[in-house]
């Protein structure tokens, strides 16, 4: 008895082992081990180049994520790259969400069904103009805690958190070793920039996290990327526009460029940053030509910061960046094709480039030089039994002039060099490319084409208290101004904004009550004078409201305060609503940082001196009514009362605006143009579209043409000057259906 029931046992194992096996090892990859030396990465035992394109997975829908990894796939990466996001993934401490634009193992799996490896940035301070950096708003509340110092509790919790990743993608055996495509892992990010605000305890926390991430066993290499300090078996790395003089700090570990900046992002009111591809196949050619082995492209597709995922302050809805896949997953030419040229030239000098240890130098010139990658090489004979030497040569001939072109003799043939331009010789003889040289794929222009389609939203425009052009079929109700529910307390004194929203809303209000006298009013009159509000500072957007009139709007960061108000004789209703636009994601000490008004806050001009509003009882409410109802849900937004707009209808300060429509036809991506509305947030069927507000970029800074000579700065190459920072909102939901009205859309509006 006993023996059957283990015999029984021994064949069931043996079939799930055998099951496991095949359909890991048929789904990515024969397991195989990476480690690395001076030169590379070594990936199941050969040194390799690689070429990563940065796609974060939560700034795309999981729809999208097949065809991008096919497009950077088709462009010639070799390595998706992605930050992981600690506050989407634990919004409520302890809880985990990996679903949806989450769904950190599909999207890693669909990588690796592509063929393609993953470099898995956890972090999980992330930076990455993303909301707080990635740090759940929760983490500032934990007890005597201190971010990415030597802080017992934010060590604590930060292991806790990057323990919990490392665990899941081993169990979906999702490292190289099991299989899966994750080749490389970063603790950290750019800590370096920071580590002298932290004195000893800065130094210390680096060798902690260090640590930490080493014991987590996950078996393949840690990098640490601008960490000049990064411990013994960490690879430190590059993050800059150039990396071509990056050398890591130890002679053991290779040359790896983990942030290629291929555009940038922008602000609200902010121009939008261009990076001619020129420069970029420039610096990326001149990396590997000076032993860089490594390079991934942030971003490759930036996409779209949805929702309230938006860093800050004031960072756009749109991710963009310029790169090479634009928001829409569209190709951005002639970016995306010119850089697949350089890909492919360079994977011609794979060979070489891994099988020489160091370059041959040559100066061509007062501004030219030539790398030189020769080596012999053993190769296997016919039918294996003979072993060949082979030499293998590639070489980049570089002219660093930012005005003149060059014509230089390299091994006895003469080359015409365009300025700030490599060309690339697989072969040490012919030029397979040149950066400054963009194929016939220029003058396309995906983009145009595709948002062709773009509906024309029933406009809304909003100035002047006017409202026009508005179809039969929008809808409005008025949100409430102050407080609005049982919901708000009353405290002596001023509280810090995050404290109390928690950040679960970008809205605070704060009401109290001002008492006037008549001589008050007579010492305006006589003074010609009036009350005005001080705050010493304040982010990112305050409004003031006076017995429910708008008085006021400021905006900035950590700006300045001085507001007229008017009173009336009595008492009046003094309101302030304070709001974020995208929490604080870079710098030292975020964790102090916080939101709304800082220092003294007073009202001055009165008969009796300043009132001191910090001493003043405010009632507090965090969030908008619609917000807490869920009126932007197809669930609950049948309930919120709408009426039909009227053409002359004089709008509210704050609105909520609803109307259906139908998507139109096709695969092509559809767009939004909000570019008449004003400030707000917006939803299409339940889904957060994201912020969007119509601030215009200054008049001047833009070029009429872009020079693609000399050092890279984002302030160079400027476009969309006097125009609306982001007008047009992705719509990625267009075939969601609703309550059997087929593709019938539902759009809401604040
Ligand atoms: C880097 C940072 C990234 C991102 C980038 C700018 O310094 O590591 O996360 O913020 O700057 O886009």
């Amino acid at each position: 008895m006993m023996v059957s029931e283990k015999r029984a046992f021994v064949q069931l194992l043996s079939l799930y082992l055998f099951i496991q096996f095949s359909v890991t090892a048929a789904k990515f990859f024969e397991p195989f081990n990476v480690t690395y030396d001076h030169r590379a990465l070594i990936i199941d035992g050969k040194r390799r180049m690689l070429i990563s394109a940065g796609i974060h997975y939560p700034r795309a829908t999981p729809q999208m994520w097949p065809d991008l990894i096919a497009k950077s796939k088709e462009g010639g990466a070799d390595v998706i790259e992605s930050y992981t996001f600690w506050n989407g993934h634990e919004p409520v401490r302890g809880q985990y969400t990996f679903e949806g634009r989450f769904d950190l193992v599909k999207f890693v799996k669909l990588v690796g069904d592509s063929g393609l490896y993953f470099l898995l940035r956890i972090g999980p301070y992330v930076c990455a103009e993303w909301n707080f950096g990635g740090f759940p708003v929760w983490l500032r509340d934990v007890p005597g805690i201190e971010f990415r110092t030597d802080n017992e509790p934010f060590k604590r919790e930060m292991q806790r958190f990057v323990t919990k990743i490392v665990d899941l993608l081993r169990e979906e055996k999702l490292f190289s070793w099991q299989g899966g495509p994750i080749i490389l892992l970063q603790i950290e990010n750019e800590y370096g920039n920071m580590e002298r605000s932290y004195g000893q305890k800065g130094k210390d926390y680096v060798k902690w996290a260090a640590n930490m991430a080493l014991g987590l066993r996950a078996g393949v290499p840690w990098v640490m990327c601008k960490q000049t300090d990064a411990p013994g078996d960490i690879i430190d790395t590059c993050n800059d526009y150039y990396c071509d003089g990056y050398k890591p700090n130890s002679p053991n570990k290779p040359t790896i460029w983990t942030e290629n900046w291929d555009g940038w992002y922008t602000s609200w009111g902010g121009r939008l940053p261009h990076r001619p591809v020129e420069d970029l196949a420039f610096a990326i050619a001149r990396f590997f030509q000076r032993g860089g082995s490594l390079m991934n492209y942030y971003m490759y597709f930036g996409g779209t910061n949805f929702g309230r995922t938006s860093g800050g302050p004031f960072y756009i809805t749109s991710y963009d960046y310029d790169a090479p896949i634009d928001e829409y997953g569209l190709l951005s030419e002639p970016k995306w094709g010119h850089l697949k040229d350089l890909h492919a030239a360079i994977r011609l000098c794979e060979p070489a480039l891994v099988a020489a240890d160091l370059p041959r130098y040559m100066k061509l010139g007062p501004k030219q030089e030539a790398h030189l990658y020769w080596a012999n090489i053993q190769t296997n004979g016919l039918n294996n039994t003979l072993s060949e030497s082979q030499s293998v040569c590639s070489a980049f001939l570089a002219n660093i002039d930012e005005h003149k072109a060059a014509t230089v003799t390299f091994r006895g043939k003469s080359y015409t060099l365009p300025p700030w331009s490599v060309s690339i010789l697989p072969d040490c003889r012919n030029t397979a490319f040149n950066t400054a040289k963009v194929g016939a794929q220029t003058s396309v222009k995906l983009v145009e084409h595709a948002l062709s389609p773009k509906i024309s939203v029933p406009e809304l425009v909003m100035t002047k208290n006017e409202v026009s052009s508005i179809p039969e079929s929008w809808m409005s109700v008025n949100e409430p101004i102050g407080i609005w529910s049982v919901n708000n307390f009353t405290f002596q004194g001023m509280l810090e904004h995050l404290n109390v929203t928690k950040d679960e809303s970008d809205y605070l209000w704060h009401m109290t009550r001002i008492y006037v006298s008549d001589e008050d009013i007579t010492f305006w009159e006589e003074n010609q004078v009036s009350p005005t509000l001080v705050i010493d500072s304040m982010r990112d957007v305050l409004r003031v409201f006076i017995n429910g009139q708008l008085t006021g709007s400021v905006s900035g960061h950590w700006v300045k305060v001085v507001q007229p108000v008017q009173f009336q004789q009595g008492y009046s209703d003094l309101i302030l609503l304070s709001q974020t636009v995208g929490l604080q994601n870079y710098g030292a000490f975020l964790e102090k940082d916080g939101a709304g008004f800082r220092g003294q806050i007073k009202l001055t001009g009165f008969k009796n001196g300043d009132i001191d509003l910090s001493k003043l009882s405010w009632t507090y409410q965090v969030g908008l009514k619609g917000e807490f109802q869920k009126i932007f849900t197809i669930e609950e937004n049948e309930k919120a009362g709408w009426t039909k707009l009227k053409r002359d209808a004089t709008p509210s300060t704050f609105t909520w605006y609803k109307a259906y429509f139908d998507a139109p036809d096709g695969k092509e991506p559809v767009a939004f143009d909000l570019g008449s509305m004003g400030k707000g947030q917006a939803w299409v069927n339940g889904h957060h579209i994201g912020r969007y507000w119509n601030l215009v970029a200054p008049k001047d800074g833009c070029s009429k043409s872009c020079d693609y000579r000399g050092a890279y700065n984002p302030n160079k190459c400027m476009t969309n000057c006097g125009k609306p920072t982001q007008s047009w909102y992705y719509l990625h939901w267009k075939r969601t259906t609703y309550r059997g009205h087929g593709y019938r859309q539902q759009t809401i509006y604040l």
